[in-house]
């Protein structure tokens, strides 16, 4: 069992507390993890054993819902809008009273042939609206927090984009039993995630048999693998709705504890954010394998945390906010992300009139939960869910943005590497407007991406360099090599 203080912060994968806060929370979690789990993580039922058993879930009618989760305009959006914007709750337990909350963006051009994708912040507890507002969603917010501007790099130029808050108790998404908030974890978060697409599938009939997508980035490193996989096995095991799912992309993402630490403090001390003597000391008194930490371990990663210095861990070459929101311009460019989206992000979403626009209750909104009181189960690792994945067909990409100090591209590399794949694609550089995107490494199953310039919210930093990414994610096909 896995206890947290509920703070703003669970797991603080994600930026949004200073940097000791997210890393008290993260040491937390880890701390409290007893033992390394055997090859299928707990609360995970191998597929051997979860197969052909009928095990319907909740499904309700929602015929007619779809035109009223309609969204007429959104306070502050810019003229012009030429694309569907629908958002609402869907239930997904009518008797705890429990309801995700969508917003649900259909590309401008060609939206019935386009693929369905699904986004999915992390943290564990934070919001995608995150995505949608801050990172590849049709606008980001002017500086002032009071309107709208097109972002001409959206995924939805290519894709209809589904946004999900998840689970209950995160932004919008509640339920009426409150005790549904002590019992968050990766399982619930799943199984709900589940329910709610077959649901949303109802209430639009005509993406029943599309082809989807499943995106996401941090602590859904762990949501989406783990969504798939639930997806999969209720394909085989239902004769409910078939989720026509082809693949996920993952950014930044945490999927196993140990390479994933070791490679956060590799990167530090290789981007000069650490001393030699500190990151000796890491390698000396640190086993990441052992759940359990060791004092000496923990003296030298608090060290490691204090000689970082107030950075921006998700950007490590990024500016931090300095500016009162009161005192902000009411402009913003896709070209230059603004420090300070966290508070513009709240209050925007926190306007009376934007809920009202959303078709929400009032609500304190807020990026991370401030109601979930716990995380229950978090494995160890998801490797054993990823190979799963390959073995089944899946198209998985895993990009990384270069400059995060949060889950740097050592983390995932070392992940990776953990899976001992084939190479079918030498590292090579990827171009866009004749400048290095990234780079690239094809592995026999899955496709390790780099953004150069990009922090954690990959998006947020190399817009067109995450769309041209996104689009050969759903081309199955590798950005140009010159
Ligand atoms: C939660 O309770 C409110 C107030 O009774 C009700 O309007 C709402 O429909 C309930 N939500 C769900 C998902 O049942
Ligand atoms: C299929 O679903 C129906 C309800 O829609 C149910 O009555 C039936 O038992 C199910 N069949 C199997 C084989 O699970
Ligand atoms: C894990 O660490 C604890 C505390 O330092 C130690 O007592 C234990 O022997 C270690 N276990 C293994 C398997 O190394
Ligand atoms: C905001 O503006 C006020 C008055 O112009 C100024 O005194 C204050 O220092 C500014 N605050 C920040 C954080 O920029
Ligand atoms: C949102 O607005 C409400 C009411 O205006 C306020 O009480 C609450 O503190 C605000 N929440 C946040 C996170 O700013």
């Amino acid at each position: 069992m896995i206890k947290l203080v509920a703070t703003f912060c669970l797991l603080a994968l994600f930026g949004l507390c200073n940097a000791d806060i997210q890393a008290d929370k993260l040491y937390e979690l880890l701390k409290t993890k007893r033992s390394r789990n055997s090859p299928v993580p707990n609360g995970w039922s191998s597929p051997d054993e979860a197969t052909n058993e009928y095990s319907p879930v909740y499904i309700a009618q929602q015929d007619g819902l779809a035109e009223l989760d309609k969204i007429v305009t959104l306070p502050g959006q810019p003229a012009g809008v030429n694309f569907n914007q629908y958002s609402g709750y869907v239930t997904v337990n009518p008797n705890a009273g429990r309801a995700l909350f969508y917003y649900f963006v259909e590309s401008p051009t060609d939206s019935s042939t386009k693929p369905l994708v699904l986004w999915l912040n992390g943290g564990p507890g934070c919001s995608s609206m995150i995505g949608a507002m801050a990172e590849l969603g049709p606008f980001r917010i002017t500086s002032d927090g009071k309107s709208l501007f097109r972002n001409d790099y959206a995924w939805s130029n290519v894709a209809n984009m589904l946004f999900l808050e998840s689970p209950a108790g995160v932004g919008f998404s509640y339920s009426n039993t409150t005790s549904d908030y002590d019992h968050a974890g990766d399982k619930n978060t799943a199984d709900d995630a589940y329910i709610f697409i077959v649901n949303w599938l109802e209430r639009f009939p005509q993406y029943k048999t599309r082809d989807f997508y499943i995106t996401g980035e941090s602590y859904a490193g762990h949501y989406v693998p783990q969504l798939a996989y639930t997806i999969l096995l209720n394909n085989k095991k239902t004769n409910q709705t078939v989720v026509n799912i082809k693949g996920i992309a993952i950014g930044n993402a945490w999927i196993d504890d140990e390479t994933s630490l070791k490679g956060m403090y590799d990167y530090w001390w290789s981007h000069a954010v650490n001393s030699d003597a500190t990151h000796d000391g890491i390698l000396k008194y640190c086993d990441f394998a052992n759940e359990t930490s060791s004092e000496m371990c923990d003296k030298i990663t608090d060290k490691a945390w204090d000689e970082m210095g107030d950075v921006d861990i998700y950007n490590i070459y990024a500016p931090i906010c300095l500016t009162d929101l009161k005192n902000a311009s009411s402009t913003g460019s896709i070209n230059v992300f603004d420090p300070c989206w966290e508070d513009m992000l709240i209050a925007y979403l926190n306007d009376s009139a934007v809920q009202k626009a959303l078709h929400v209750k009032p609500t304190s909104w807020s990026t991370c939960s401030d109601v979930l009181t716990a995380w229950n189960d978090s494995p160890v690792t998801i490797l054993p869910i990823i190979k799963y994945l390959i073995e089944n067909g899946q198209r998985l990409w895993v990009f990384s943005g270069d400059t995060d100090g949060r889950v740097p591209i050592t983390s995932s590399r070392y992940s990776i590497n953990a899976l001992n794949l084939p190479i079918a694609t030498a590292w090579r550089p990827w171009y866009l407007n004749k400048e290095v995107g990234g780079y690239l490494e094809a592995y026999q199953g899955l496709l390790l991406i780099t953004v150069r310039g990009a922090g954690h919210t990959v998006p947020s930093y190399q817009p067109q360099r995450a769309l041209t990414l996104f689009s050969s994610f759903l081309g199955g096909i590798l950005p140009p090599s010159s």
